[in-house]
């Protein structure tokens, strides 16, 4: 269900559900129906730790619901693997995607990128967020599968058209292998973009990993890899289109940004700040899901190996009783020593699952964003959005629609 409902950008469980479930229980973990079968809720800090501190090989990724959702679309990524296929996989993850590196090596490359593309959405003094999507896909194309892919919306359709069959809880086996076939054509492809990519695109690098050219290479598919790639960077559209709202409601936090936006340096730590608190607000993934492979204990109690286990994210990073301002947008707070192993706020998760593209992800978004505010204002936009008054738990982004003025 989550991984599906954050694929489609919505929201998991409601926060009032969820504090009423934590007072009536008094913090302890709480069993609910989930999808397919029950689940346990964690809803106290002590256990949320122990989540993010187990190691993947007890607290599994790849949970019943979450495989159903993505294995058709990706059955060879690392979120669908698991026991020692799932570890190299993750390593190489981690090495193409530049997982301990703020910077990721191509940068110089995916910034030229990000400044051909840019100037398309900077034509008028209004940006909307559909052209602000088509252009996020073009570099994102770009940049995992060279630039001969920029203009390939039949592959984009294709994985979309996968991606919506998954959201089908029983599907008919008639539609199960239509979607296996068009997944075979879009791997097709992929591999195809990846033999000709220039060296810096990720699946160019995939492909050149040691690992991929080992015995092992085609059980571990390091360009199959990017079918989660595609996905998650897709998710810079509405990270940027909501950064750019919030800095539209906070004029003084757009103003303190002018110089390192101008400086043209590529860490950027208080514009990724800026997108980090936009993220904590309104998560791409508001709710962690995994399965147990050994008996654990929540709570004082012991559950079976197979038990379905899920951190509610976005309520607790948005809960008031243990984040200061928790509805405001103060991107400060991830300016401090330490925000980033904060488990009270988790928008990449933590421990042995954390996202490995957080770093690219991040940079991606503040490029996009710097490109936007180098040469513009933002001073308004839609929805409404009031700095004053606890900010909406939801804000959609296809209706997004930004003014920009010229500085
Ligand atoms: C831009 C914002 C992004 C956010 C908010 C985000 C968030 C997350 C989260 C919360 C997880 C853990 C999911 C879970 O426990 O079920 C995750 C996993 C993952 N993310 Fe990201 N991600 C982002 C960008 C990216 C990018 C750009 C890439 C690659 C290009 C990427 C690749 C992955 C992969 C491969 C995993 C699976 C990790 C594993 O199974 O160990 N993500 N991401």
């Amino acid at each position: 269900m989550l991984a599906a409902q954050a694929a489609l950008g919505q929201q998991g469980w409601s926060a009032a559900t969820l504090r009423a479930m934590r007072a009536r229980h008094g913090g302890a973990p709480v069993e609910v129906r989930g999808l397919s079968g029950p689940l346990l809720v964690l809803l106290d800090q002590a256990d949320v730790r122990r989540f993010y501190e187990l190691p993947v090989r007890t607290l599994a990724l790849d949970a019943p619901d979450k495989y159903r959702a993505l294995s058709l679309l990706e059955p060879t990524g690392v979120i669908c693997s698991h026991g020692d296929t799932r570890e190299e996989r993750r390593r190489v993850n981690d090495e193409v995607l530049a997982a301990d590196r703020p910077v990721h090596p191509s940068c110089e490359e995916f910034r030229a990128m990000i400044a051909q593309e840019a100037p398309a959405l900077l034509r008028n003094s209004e940006l909307d967020f559909p052209p602000l999507r088509r252009t996020v896909a073009r570099i994102v194309r770009r940049m995992v599968l060279g630039d001969a892919a920029a203009g390939d919306e039949e592959l984009a359709r294709w994985l979309l058209a996968i991606r919506e069959e998954s959201n089908w809880m029983r599907m008919r086996k008639r539609r199960a292998t239509a979607a296996e076939a068009l997944y075979r054509k879009a791997a097709a492809r992929v591999e195809e973009y990846a033999a000709r990519a220039e060296p810096h695109a990720l699946t160019a690098l995939a492909r050149n990993h040691p690992a991929a050219r080992g015995p092992g290479a085609a059980a571990l598919d390091a360009v199959g890899q990017a079918h989660h790639w595609l996905l998650a960077l897709d998710a810079v559209a509405p990270i940027v289109a909501r950064t750019l709202l919030l800095l539209a409601a906070h004029p003084a936090e757009q103003e303190a940004l002018r110089a390192e936006v101008d400086g043209g340096g590529a860490e950027l730590p208080r514009l990724r700040a800026c997108v980090e608190e936009t993220l904590r607000l309104f998560p791409v993934v508001p709710d962690l899901l995994r399965v147990t492979r050994a008996e654990t204990e929540w709570g004082g109690v012991p559950y079976p190996a197979g038990t379905a286990v899920l951190v509610p994210a976005l309520f607790h990073q948005r809960d008031p009783e243990h984040v200061p301002a928790a509805h405001q947008f103060v991107p400060a707070r991830w300016l401090r020593s330490g925000a980033a192993q904060d488990i009270r706020m988790a928008p990449f998760s933590h421990g042995g699952g954390r996202c490995p593209g957080e770093h690219l992800g991040l940079l991606t978004a503040a490029l996009l964003t710097a490109e936007v505010l180098r040469g513009h204002r933002v001073t308004g936009g839609r929805p409404a959005v009031d700095p004053c008054r606890p900010l909406p738990g939801i804000l959609a982004s296809a209706g997004i629609r930004l003014t920009l003025a010229p500085r």
